[in-house]
């Protein structure tokens, strides 16, 4: 694609899913989380509601949700008096990667229906069964059916802007970092060329 036309795809797509969601999910006795923002909706039926994510394959939590069959979508809170809570459960869950160590040990959780940890520092969630997911090479959208969901606190929805200016340039910076081995990996698993990452 020409640079113009990269440069309106990136305007066009930029902020759509303004939503920071969390991700938690069990895989036997392993339980895991990822930060996303690609929850949504994803029916039309009011009374039996489905919600999709898509995770990279480079992730911990994509095999685990592709063999669990099950995942929690949490929203968080903005505002003064949740923000803390939140800014936590980012830094602890897209800090690093679950290969790496547990990242939920930090956080207070209760385990939901599905075995999937309910981060209670978060807005609300609901917990979601897979009932189909598309491979696309670098990821997979996973779709479920939501068979449990509760407000937990009440306030505004955390908005991605809001988070990345709070979670300070010093995080954000180390984030992008650690973001560009994935990017790679999923250039690879696209047929695309890797390119180099920098070390500075
Ligand atoms: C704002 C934001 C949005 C993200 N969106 C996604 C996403 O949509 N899908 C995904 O797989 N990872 C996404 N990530 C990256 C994961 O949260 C991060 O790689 C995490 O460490 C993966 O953890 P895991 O290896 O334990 O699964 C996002 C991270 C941030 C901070």
């Amino acid at each position: 694609m020409n640079p113009n036309s990269l440069e309106a795809s990136a305007f066009v797509t930029a902020g759509l899913h303004p939503v920071p969601v969390a991700v938690t999910t069990i895989d036997g006795t392993r339980t895991n989380g990822l930060i996303t923002l690609s929850g949504g909706p994803a029916s039309v039926v009011p009374e039996a509601p489905r919600v999709t994510v898509s995770i990279t394959k480079y992730n911990f939590s994509h095999d685990m949700v592709l063999r669990s069959g099950v995942f929690t979508l949490h929203v968080l809170g903005g505002g003064p008096e949740r923000l803390g809570a939140s800014l936590a459960i980012i830094r602890a869950l897209a800090g690093r990667s679950g290969r790496d160590g547990d990242k939920l040990g930090a956080l207070r959780t209760r385990t939901g229906v599905t075995g999937a940890p309910v981060l209670l520092d978060a807005l609300g969630y609901v917990e979601a069964r897979v009932t189909g997911s598309l491979d696309n090479d670098e990821n997979t959208i996973f779709v479920g059916d939501v068979v449990s969901a509760e407000r937990l606190h009440r306030g505004s929805k955390l908005l991605i802007g809001e988070a990345w200016s709070a979670l300070g340039r010093k995080w954000t910076d180390e984030y992008e970092d650690n973001h560009e081995a994935q990017i790679n990996h999923c250039r690879v698993m696209r047929g695309l060329e890797a390119t180099a990452i920098s070390t500075d």
